[in-house]
């Protein structure tokens, strides 16, 4: 650190250290979405219909769109997140490395994001209320290159430098901008949203206005002008920094928003209300948890953690966005402040907004077709037959098995091939991150982790049925 004092916790997690300045233990739930749904640059709130200006990543129900309201939410077949009734958006800039050489590379993000919904109520009687259908927030300023230095407010915007390695109460520091120096453990990225609403309006021309924080931030009374108190939501979301520990240079900092602020002080995140309304007024009302175990509370189902993993939603965005890229997407270029960031357009950066990314390769001219993504697992495989390829491909795939005399063919992982004589069972179809690229032909997918690309001879008549 260059003379900054970070704030030390000891605390197993920063919902801890919150607790520790709330007056009265309040109950809470820990919403976990297990996967992210899309990195793009996609903003439903601030540049409906558009290619927005920044890379987001985005967690919650698969509705989620260029243009969206309540009903395109609700109408979602599955959430990273994991509770079957929320089929809600949440969204913040995702996180660049840069290269001494100018060059950026994306940060992976360790899983999707916990989001906490928190029962804070002053005074103790105080009634919470769900959002309203069609319900919507941004808090942040993606502009802001210097501390916040409202009083208080740099409680809803913060970094968290974990360290595991003393153990699961390791050390974790706390800080407004991005810490000036590795975290082990990973850069846990927080944002509290505000809870006080003026009762009336689902949104606000700068999205914002409609709500307000209460007077400590994350607890205390609601103003006069919001004085209707909804529960409060934390999103946390990991980063895995330290797989840059030894790339670091000029004795600062090599990490940055996607928005091309290199301070952090521009962290902003949206919110979009996609809950089963009067399920999360129940849950507000009934769930009292201590610990924040989202099972403990009854009002809760959820999706099978292998379908809420899988969500996912195609970009349509065509550019670059993983690799080493040469500058950030959009019009984005490094604004380390302190003075307000300009914003820029124009920079020849893509606008269109295309279809949607195929995951698959037509190969009709082989009279056999795409099927889909299908669950595979390990102790008990989707298809008995295996040979694995270094330079693997759809076709090489389905030419192998033919070869062999089977109907079915997936392919795994980038590398491996697998054959079948029958259709997968049903619990296992349906599925839709096979986003891994092919060995032999990075333009092809070849399924990913535990998932088949799943291609069939089509039916008698073809070439390759009734060959033994
Ligand atoms: C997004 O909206 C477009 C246009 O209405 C629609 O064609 C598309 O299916 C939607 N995407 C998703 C993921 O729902
Ligand atoms: C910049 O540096 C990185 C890491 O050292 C390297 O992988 C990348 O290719 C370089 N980019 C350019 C444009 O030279
Ligand atoms: C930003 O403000 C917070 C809260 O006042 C303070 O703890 C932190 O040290 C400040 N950071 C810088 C770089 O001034
Ligand atoms: C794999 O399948 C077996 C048998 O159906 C099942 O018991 C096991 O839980 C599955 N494993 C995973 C990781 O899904």
């Amino acid at each position: 650190m260059f003379g900054r004092t970070p704030f030390v916790t000891g605390s197993v997690a920063a919902v801890l250290a919150l607790a520790i300045l709330v007056p009265q233990a309040a109950a809470f739930w820990r919403l976990p979405c297990l996967n992210k749904l899309l990195v793009e640059r996609n903003d439903p709130i601030v540049n409906p219909g558009a290619v927005s200006g920044h890379l987001h990543t985005i967690m919650g129900g698969n509705g989620f769109n260029f243009t969206m309201d309540y009903q395109v939410a609700r109408a979602s077949t599955c959430s990273s997140c994991t509770v079957k009734q929320d089929l809600s958006n949440y969204w913040i800039p995702n996180v660049f490395y840069q290269a001494k050489n100018g060059s950026f590379f994306p940060v992976e993000q360790i899983g999707g994001a916990t989001i906490y919904y928190l029962q804070r109520r002053d005074p103790p009687e105080e009634k919470l209320k769900a959002f309203p259908p069609g319900f919507r927030m941004v808090t942040g300023d993606p502009w802001l290159r210097h501390n916040n230095t409202v009083v208080g407010k740099t409680d809803a915007f913060t970094y968290i430098c974990l360290d595991y390695s003393g153990g699961s109460r390791g050390m974790k520091e706390r800080y407004t901008e991005f810490p000036d120096r590795n975290c082990p453990s990973g850069l846990r990225v927080q944002i509290f949203f505000p809870s006080c609403w003026n009762g009336k309006d689902l949104d606000s021309p700068d999205h914002k206005s409609h709500m307000a924080y209460p007077t400590n931030v994350n607890f205390g009374k609601c103003p006069p002008s919001h004085p209707v108190r909804f529960i409060s939501v934390f999103y946390e979301i990991i980063f895995n920094t330290n797989a840059f520990k030894d790339q670091w240079y000029d004795n600062k900092q090599p990490f940055l928003l996607s928005n091309g602020d290199p301070t952090g002080y521009s962290l902003h995140g949206d919110f979009i209300n996609g809950w089963d309304v009067d399920v999360l007024q129940k849950a507000i009302d009934t769930c009292n948890s201590a610990s924040g175990a989202v099972e403990e509370c009854s009002v809760f189902k959820f999706f099978e953690r292998e379908r809420s993993q899988d969500c996912m939603v195609p970009p349509r965005v065509e550019e670059q966005t993983t690799g080493w890229l040469d500058k950030l997407p959009g019009c984005n270029p490094v604004q380390p402040g302190p003075e307000r960031a300009i914003q820029y357009t124009n920079c020849g950066a893509q606008e269109k907004i295309g279809a949607p990314t195929k995951y698959y390769t037509d190969v009709s001219a082989k009279n056999w077709e795409y099927v889909g993504c299908v669950l595979d697992n390990l102790t008990s495989r989707t298809f008995p037959e295996r040979e694995d390829f270094n330079d693997l491909t759809v076709e090489k795939c389905i030419d192998y098995c033919v070869s062999k005399g089977f109907e079915w063919a997936g392919m795994e992982y980038g590398r491996e091939c697998y054959c079948g004589k029958s259709a997968p069972p049903q619990d296992r179809m349906g599925y839709s991150r096979c986003t891994t690229p092919c060995a032999g032909d990075d333009k092809q997918y070849c399924g990913a982790a535990q998932r088949l690309s799943t291609y069939k001879a089509k039916g008698p008549g073809s070439n390759t049925f009734g060959t033994p």
